[in-house]
């Protein structure tokens, strides 16, 4: 499994032959202007809940690609509705998809369309595959993380770091305890004034910790 990210809360995830996209919000962010849309290749694209900063560019690279949109039930009828090929899912349900399964799990956050239509519950996804990741989504810390920590043995978390709208680095290095995971892929920090951090700080906090905190550029790969 190889991760890309692409900034923000924007992933590739490459599993064998599949790519996957998570939560593309690339041609509004300023920091990722290098990343060209129109040459990211998805078979499935992941969406955690339905603000902007999360959906931004699901259309558009759908459309063009093909790709199956994978979410709830509101945001996967939203883009439905959009004549794109959807997969509903909902908070503790599980598929088995041809790339691995996926478990859509609980996120403390908000979940309103940019028109502030209802966008359901937010969530975060577990897959497991040829290794198994937590994607958290926007959320704050919470104790259902435990959940996740028990049900699965999990090789990687990718974790919102910035603060102000989602948890903050001490919340993520304890969401990594919960998790039973000493290893985090931090993301949701720097895109906007609200969530800047020092990253050599964060690096820190959680090697103090005895976990480690990973940081990607934009546009940067690593292996899981
Ligand atoms: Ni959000
Ligand atoms: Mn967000």
């Amino acid at each position: 499994m190889q991760i890309t990210f692409y900034g923000h809360a924007s992933l590739g995830i490459k599993i064998a032959d599949t790519h996957i996209l998570v939560d593309p919000f690339i041609s509004g962010n300023p920091l990722a202007s290098h990343i060209d849309i129109e040459t990211l290749k998805a078979d499935y694209i992941l969406v955690t809940h339905a603000h902007q900063d999360h959906i931004l560019d699901v259309e558009a690279i759908a459309k063009r690609t093909g790709a199956i949109v994978v979410s709830n039930y509101e945001i996967a009828i939203h883009f439905g509705s959009l004549g794109i090929k959807t997969h509903p899912m909902n908070h503790g349900g599980a598929w088995e998809f041809d790339f691995g399964k996926v478990k859509y799990v609980t996120a403390v956050h908000t979940s309103s369309f940019p028109d502030g239509s209802y966008g359901g519950q937010p969530g975060g996804f577990v897959i497991q595959a040829d290794k198994t990741i937590y994607i958290a989504g926007d959320t704050a810390l919470t104790y259902d993380m435990r959940l996740i920590g028990r049900r699965f043995d999990l090789d990687l978390a990718v974790l919102p770091i910035g603060d102000n709208f989602t948890m903050g680095v001490e919340d993520a290095i304890q969401a990594c305890r919960f998790l039973d995971c000493d290893k985090a892929l931090g993301y949701h920090y720097d895109t906007f004034d609200y969530i800047k951090i020092d990253k050599t700080q964060a690096k820190a906090r959680f090697d103090s910790k005895l976990r480690t905190l990973k940081l990607l550029e934009i546009g940067a790969s690593m292996n899981v």
